[in-house]
Formats: structure tokens, C-alpha cells, sequence
């Protein structure tokens, strides 16, 4: 009841002529807490509360979303539509100084938490391209609300740091993962060189294109990318290779055992079809360049944050078990692995569906 009476005047504060009835929670989010708040004249609305904890400036990151939001919708394209509150801004703060913003609910839609068909995978490569290429002309600036989020060797600094604070026996649990790490940091640094080098452009990004972040209709054909908090200039191989680090590992990114994760070829190359379908015309060579190994960068990222937060004595990531972090570790760097044993496939295959769609 308490959680309601607040929902309510929360809700209040914002500009709809509708009155509240009820709300219900949304699971699926890990970050914010989502809540559907359904009124008396029927009509939806989703109302989220934005951690203060990871974003240090919770109103850059509204600021953000609604620019990005307002260019899209300028332009026709279906997004998130935010409403203002009565004092004309786009956020309130409660007396625990969040902030909540609220957006129309979109009828009859639905989100997957795994890709189980190759049409999904091809529906979110679609969708993520066409919200890269229609982001393309944004011209005007964004916060960097997440600074160095996919800098690889921030990541790496981080990690150096870790090494030389972490006990002895965390160390040892983690050698044969740290010592891969060391190896392969000199392959895995050639797309921020890239960037640092200007070979390829920095542009309007998502940052978080995992599949439950994107919006189906109810014939499963994709509406929109939603969760626009992570929303930053950054480069198209970002969105891309974290798409493909999520939605073809074949286990959990928290699995321990070895054997089951695989990297899933066919959903590669569904979501590689649909995403130069869209982004054909609005993609340098060079990107498209290093479009193959960004998956592997961007799996590898993942695996040294983990690995990172397991010698930092889990500080970062939420735990069950004292060999969480490293389990995710090993299951990012193992899916590495898959991932380079079929790199020559993955290279020909974005080659020849660049050739195709660009003629
Ligand atoms: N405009 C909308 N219309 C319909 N459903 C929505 C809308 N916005 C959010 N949702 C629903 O709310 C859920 C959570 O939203 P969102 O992804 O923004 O939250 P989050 O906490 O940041 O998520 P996560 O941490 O999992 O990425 C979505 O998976 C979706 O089911
Ligand atoms: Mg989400």
C-alpha cells in the first residue's frame, strides 16, 4: 500500500489527463525498477526509477534519452515517447533524491530474455541497425554518463590495479584466466586504436543491445530499442559485438560447466543479416572492417571486468557464491575461445552479406 500511495503521487506529478487505478512491476530489469501503472481510462504508462548508484548524474542520463527520444520521434521513427511533468521537465525526484521518469507503455508488445529462434536474432540486428543509421544525423552533444564504459584499456588499468591487491589465493584460483588475459591484450586493443586513430567514427550509441532490451510487437517483428539510459557517443562495433556476446552464447553468462557454452553460429548470422540490411548504406569500410572482431573484443571486455571484480574480492558485481565473478570470467573468456575457433566464418560471412546487401 505504502509503495502504491507513492506510485500514485509520483505519477500525479507528471502532465496525462488519466487517473491511476493500479500499477504492477515489471522482473525483467536488473538496473531500475520498472512499474506498469495502468489507470481508470485504460491507458498504460511505464514509470522507472533510475539507479543513483551506477549513474553518478541520474538527470544526464534522462537529458540524454530524451534528446536522442525527440530526434527519433521527429523523424517519424517509433521510440519511447517520455512525458513531461506539470513543471515542464522530464523527471521528478523523490524525497530519497531518485529520480523517476515517465513514458507511454507500448500496446501489445513484449520482451524475450533469449533468443530461440534465428527470425528473433534477425529481427534484433534489424531493429539495432536501424536505430544506429537513424541516430546517424544526430548532431547535437551527449553526456558521457558512463565514462570509459568500453575502453579497453581503462578495463586493462582496472585490472592491473586488481592484480596487485588481490590475495594470494584468488590470485591462484584465477592464474590460468589472468594469464589469458595478459596474452591477448594486445589483439584485443585494436579497435580502441582504431577509434584513437579516427579510422573509424564516433557516433550515436546503445551501449546495452542485449535481447530483452528490445521491444516485439505480438507477430515478433521488432518495434524498438528500449532501456535508452546507456545511450552515449561511442562506435557501432559496441552495439554490435555485445548484441552478438549475449544472444548467441549458447549457457548463461553465470554457467560453470565448460561444455555448454558454444557460441551459436546461425542466430550470428541471422542478426548479421538483419543488421547490414539496415546499416548498409550508412556504414564506412572500415567499420564494417572491424565488425568480426569486435565480437570477440567485446566478449573479451566482459570477461576481464569480471575477472577484475573476482580479485577485487567481488565488489562490483552482485554474488551467490564466492567463485561467481570468476565463473563469469571463464564462461566470457571460454566463449572467446568459441568464438575465434570460428572466426573465418564469422569474417567471410559479414564480407559476403556486406557485398550482397550493398548490391
Ligand atoms: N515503453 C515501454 N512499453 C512497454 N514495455 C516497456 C516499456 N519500457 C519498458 N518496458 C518493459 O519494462 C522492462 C524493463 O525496462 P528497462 O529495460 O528499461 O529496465 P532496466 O531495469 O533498465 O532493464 P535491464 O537492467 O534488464 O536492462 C522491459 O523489459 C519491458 O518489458
Ligand atoms: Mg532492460
Amino acid at each position: 500500500m505504502e509503495l502504491e500511495k507513492k506510485l500514485t503521487t509520483i505519477f500525479n506529478t507528471f502532465q496525462t489527463e488519466h487517473t491511476f487505478k493500479r500499477f504492477e512491476t515489471f522482473n525483467s530489469g536488473h538496473i531500475n525498477d520498472t512499474f506498469l501503472i495502468i489507470t481508470q481510462e485504460d491507458i498504460n504508462y511505464v514509470l522507472q526509477r533510475i539507479n543513483g548508484t551506477i549513474f553518478k548524474k541520474a538527470s544526464d542520463v534522462i537529458e540524454n534519452k530524451i534528446k536522442i527520444t525527440q530526434h527519433l520521434s521527429k523523424k517519424g521513427i517509433q521510440t519511447i515517447r517520455f512525458i513531461p511533468t506539470k513543471e515542464h521537465v522530464f523527471y521528478i525526484e523523490d524525497a530519497d533524491k531518485n529520480l523517476w521518469n515517465l513514458s507511454e507503455f507500448i500496446k501489445n508488445s513484449q520482451t524475450f530474455l533469449k533468443v530461440n529462434s534465428n527470425d528473433i536474432a534477425y529481427q534484433a540486428g534489424l531493429i539495432t541497425a536501424e536505430f544506429l543509421t537513424q541516430t546517424s544525423d544526430f548532431e547535437s552533444d551527449l553526456v558521457e554518463t558512463l565514462p570509459n564504459f568500453h575502453s579497453m584499456s581503462f578495463r586493462f588499468q582496472e585490472f592491473q590495479e586488481a592484480l596487485v591487491s588481490a590475495s594470494k589465493t584468488r590470485k591462484k584460483q584465477a592464474q590460468k584466466w589472468i594469464d589469458f588475459a595478459l596474452l591477448n591484450k594486445e589483439k584485443m586493443m585494436v579497435l580502441e586504436n582504431a577509434i584513437n586513430q579516427k579510422e573509424i567514427p564516433s557516433r550515436v550509441t546503445h551501449n546495452d543491445t542485449k535481447i530483452s532490451n528490445i521491444l516485439f510487437d505480438s507477430n515478433n517483428k521488432a518495434i524498438c530499442l528500449i532501456d535508452l539510459d546507456t545511450v552515449m557517443k561511442g562506435c557501432i562495433h559496441f552495439d554490435y559485438g555485445d548484441a552478438l556476446r549475449t544472444i548467441c552464447n549458447t549457457a548463461e553468462e553465470d554457467e560453470a560447466t565448460i561444455s555448454k557454452i558454444n557460441f551459436n553460429i546461425d542466430y550470428f548470422k541471422n542478426y548479421t543479416e538483419g543488421f547490414l540490411k539496415n546499416l548498409a548504406s550508412n556504414i564506412s569500410k572500415q567499420e564494417i572492417n572491424y565488425l568480426p572482431i569486435s565480437i570477440q573484443i567485446m566478449t573479451f571486455i566482459m570477461g576481464l571486468r569480471f575477472l577484475t571484480d573476482y580479485l577485487n574480492n567481488d565488489v562490483y558485481y552482485k554474488t551467490k557464491h564466492p567463485k561467481h565473478n570468476l565463473d563469469r570470467a571463464s564462461n566470457q573468456f571460454t566463449l572467446v575461445q568459441k568464438i575465434r575457433q570460428q572466426q573465418h566464418e564469422i569474417n567471410s560471412f559479414v564480407k559476403s552479406t556486406y557485398m550482397s546487401v550493398c548490391h
